[in-house]
């Protein structure tokens, strides 16, 4: 670092677990950018004052995580359309003083689902478990790639609804009951669940019964810790091609790096320090 160092980070409440300083380090380090990337505790009562210190210290970017990726957009000066799609930013980028949010974490899924199990989305059935934040940013993105159907169940029958309306008039994205998932499943292309079923510690808990997949089709899970979740151990038993949540967190970071710098992401170098990270 010298006085050239262009500064980046993430805010978030809590912050500590954080893996994007690692990844985003070692991206810059790759791509041979003077940049430097920091975590940093900021409470929701707090959060106004630090968008305004990332416009006094002139930061270059900031990720956006958990607590505020709704509350931050009130303080930026433009939205693009995925996050207002999304309802939600993830990514800010500051472009000459003009702080710009994005969301790269629904893009960021399908890059992933594309590069690691299903290259041609166009024409698929896709099932998505969950209605919540993720699930949202998901299905816009999913609906860029032409599909037949993108299916929606969540336990509460009225926010899968309330998702699937927010995208009319696109009739190919509809909610279905929870009782009507393992018709969906048995002839759906991709399954994807976004529910925090089966994260650690309840990593023997199933979102739905793998059976009800089609061999040869794909699961899904937004989950990375386990990095293999009970539904993917089974349903790969069953036949079925399986695709993990790092690659999400991977490529939103990809993404953000890619909007911060205009540079192709470093994209092997970003998995391997992760994996490093979680001792593998
Ligand atoms: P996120 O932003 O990560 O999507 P969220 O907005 O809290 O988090 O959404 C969590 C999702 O997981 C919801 O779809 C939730 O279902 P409900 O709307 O019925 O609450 C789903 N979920 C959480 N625990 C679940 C469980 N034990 N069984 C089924 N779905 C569950």
């Amino acid at each position: 670092m010298d006085s050239h160092t262009v500064l980046f980070g993430v805010i978030g409440d809590p912050i500590r677990h954080s893996r994007s300083p690692i990844m985003l380090n070692r991206a810059f380090r790759e791509s041979g950018i003077n940049g430097a990337y920091a975590a940093f505790h900021v409470t929701p009562d707090t959060l106004e004052k630090a968008i305004a210190g990332v416009r006094a210290l002139g930061f270059r970017g900031l990720n956006v995580t958990i607590p505020h990726k709704v509350e931050v957009m009130a303080y930026l000066d433009e939205i693009s359309d995925g996050a207002k799609a999304a309802g939600a930013v993830n990514t800010i980028v500051n472009d000459n003083g003009r702080l710009i949010g994005y969301n790269t974490d629904g893009i960021g899924y399908v890059r992933s689902l594309k590069e690691e199990a299903e290259p041609n989305l166009s024409g698929q059935t896709i099932v998505v478990l969950g209605a919540g934040g993720a699930a949202r940013g998901i299905v816009w993105a999913l609906a860029q790639e032409n599909p037949a159907a993108i299916l929606i169940a969540n336990r509460t029958e009225a926010k899968a609804v309330e998702l699937a309306a927010s995208f009319s008039p696109d009739d190919r994205i509809a909610a279905i009951p929870w009782s009507g998932l393992r018709e969906a499943c048995s002839s759906a292309d991709v399954v994807i669940n976004t529910t925090s079923v089966g994260m650690s510690p309840n990593i023997g808990d199933l979102p739905l019964d793998p059976s009800w997949l089609k061999p040869g089709s794909v699961a899904s899970d937004l989950i990375y810790n386990p990095l293999k979740t009970a539904f993917l151990q089974q349903a790969e038993q069953l036949g079925c091609r399986v695709h993990g949540g790092l690659g999400m967190f991977i490529y939103q970071g990809a993404y953000a790096f890619e909007y911060w710098t205009g540079q192709p992401a470093p994209v092997d170098a970003m998995r391997s320090v992760v994996l490093e990270s979680f001792g593998k």
